[in-house]
């Protein structure tokens, strides 16, 4: 059971200072976005570099960009070390997931709220995480879609299947209040923007969220 808080809701002007401030999680959550795949532009390149220079977390890369085939591996390349792009957006996701895996990063799929897991499915051994939007991708700060969980139901069945060690993430909406039913549903990695950036203590956030999903475990 990982947290990795986003720092979509963070202050952009202090981001090392941000960075500090939830050491305690697993997981920065960047999220890259370009004005294409979303309607919302946000960071590239190199501001993921710089914030691999001083982050205390390994850092979890949500691209959500148009031709992630031509630009996702340069930020495995980077360090990251997780990096997720969108199967909407990928031309090749197997070609894709083996090349951000052989760059050293974490491979991982993402799948928006419209999109179905089982065509997918086969794709499993090729990747180390399974991205399910719990928004639409484009911006923090959104209502959880509670419709969501049977696909997370369906990703984990698949993995329990599959019998690898793939992780499930959930991203959009995470909060005190959602993300016991996201943990139940079989979810293992919790993104949380405005949950954890939003209150004073950000560390604080991040222990309350895993005190909640600890109770779950599967
Ligand atoms: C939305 C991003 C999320 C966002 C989540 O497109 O992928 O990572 O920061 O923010 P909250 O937790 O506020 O919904
Ligand atoms: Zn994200």
């Amino acid at each position: 059971m990982q947290i990795s808080p986003s720092i979509l809701s963070a202050d952009f002007a202090n981001l090392a200072a941000e960075l500090e401030s939830v050491s305690n999680a697993d997981w920065a959550h960047v999220d890259v976005m370009d004005n294409h795949f979303v309607p919302n532009l946000t960071l590239g390149l190199p501001v993921v570099e710089a914030l691999l220079r001083v982050s205390p977390l390994p850092i979890d890369c949500h691209l959500m960009i148009a031709d992630p085939d031509r630009w996702a591996p340069a930020y495995a390349e980077a360090g990251a070390g997780s990096v997720t792009f969108h199967v909407e957006a990928a031309a090749d996701p197997r070609g894709l997931a083996r090349a951000l895996r052989s760059a050293g990063s974490r491979a991982g799929m993402a799948l928006k709220p419209a999109t179905p897991w089982a065509p997918y499915a086969e794709l499993l051994p090729e990747l180390d995480m399974v991205l399910v939007m719990t928004v639409e991708p484009g911006f923090g700060g959104q209502s959880f879609m509670a419709d969501q969980l049977p696909k997370v139901r369906a990703v984990r069945e698949s993995v329990r299947r599959h019998g690898g060690q793939v992780w499930i993430q959930v991203d959009g909406g995470v909060s005190a209040s959602t993300i016991e039913a996201c943990a139940e549903a079989g979810a293992d990695v919790f993104v949380a923007g405005s949950a954890v950036f939003g209150p004073e203590d950000a560390a604080a956030a991040v222990e309350q969220l895993r005190a909640l999903v600890r109770r779950h475990p599967h």
